[in-house]
């Protein structure tokens, strides 16, 4: 009961989410591959694009690109001439990704690099690829806190990390949850406890996706 009550709730807002074809196509291409059907949910990828464009983003990087259904939320949100960075290791969600990205007319805007984050984000540190005005943390539960602390070096003051699934259906508060997710969340949010260059709240949502949230931290 509850779960559908949450899905009504969200088709009733989605014509205020303006969730339009291009990025519906984007969805069904994803089913079609047979994609897991893990990406944001729409008022999520429209939570994204608001926050792009309150700090007025020109560089923005998301970590697990999946088949692009956030990528073209966050990339809708940047200023002119801006550029989307996005980190993706399975090759067949970067062709999915791509082709859903010309889709969006978004070609010259997103660049995937394919590849294990871990490897890739470092790169992009060496390279002075950054600093990023927004970073979306969206791979490999596991691999959050690196991710976290390579987000810092490729940050400046006023950055904004956004973290997906960090309560995960609640299991986020068991120490031995059968989610495999749930201990590089747990080590994840600790770590963004700890860190004093940030300062940071969770927000719990419900939705088509269930229960979860996501982790809003401010580089300052
Ligand atoms: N942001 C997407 C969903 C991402 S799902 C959306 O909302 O539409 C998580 C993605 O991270 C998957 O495509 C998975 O292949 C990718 N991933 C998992 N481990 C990774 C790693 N180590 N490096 C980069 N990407 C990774
Ligand atoms: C999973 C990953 C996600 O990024 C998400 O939003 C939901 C679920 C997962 O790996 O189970
Ligand atoms: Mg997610």
């Amino acid at each position: 009961m509850t779960q559908k009550l949450w899905t009504n709730i969200e088709k009733y807002f989605i014509g205020m989410i303006g969730e339009d074809a291009v990025l519906k196509a984007a969805l069904k291409d994803c089913k079609k591959a047979k994609l897991p059907p893990i990406g944001v949910a729409p008022n999520e990828g429209k939570f994204l694009q608001l926050v792009a464009k309150m700090v007025s983003a020109r560089k923005i990087l998301e970590v697990g690109t999946l088949g692009g259904y956030s990528t073209i939320w966050l990339a809708r949100g940047l200023g002119e001439g801006g550029k989307l960075i996005t980190l993706e290791y399975e090759k067949k969600h970067a062709e999915v990704a791509q082709k859903n990205i010309a889709r969006a007319e978004l070609e010259n805007v997103v660049e995937i690099r394919v590849g294990d984050a871990k490897t890739t984000m470092p790169q992009l540190v060496n390279e002075g690829a950054g600093p990023f005005d927004l970073i979306f943390l969206d791979a490999d539960k596991e691999g959050y806190t690196r991710y976290f602390e390579w987000s810092l070096n490729l940050s400046h003051n006023g950055t904004v990390i956004i973290a997906d699934n960090v309560v995960r259906g609640g299991e986020v508060l068991k120490a031995r949850s059968k989610d495999a997710g749930v201990p590089g969340i747990r080590r994840f949010n600790k770590a963004v406890t700890k860190e004093k260059r940030v300062s940071a709240t969770p927000i719990q949502t419900v939705g088509s996706k269930g229960h979860d949230g996501f982790a809003v931290i401010l580089v300052e």
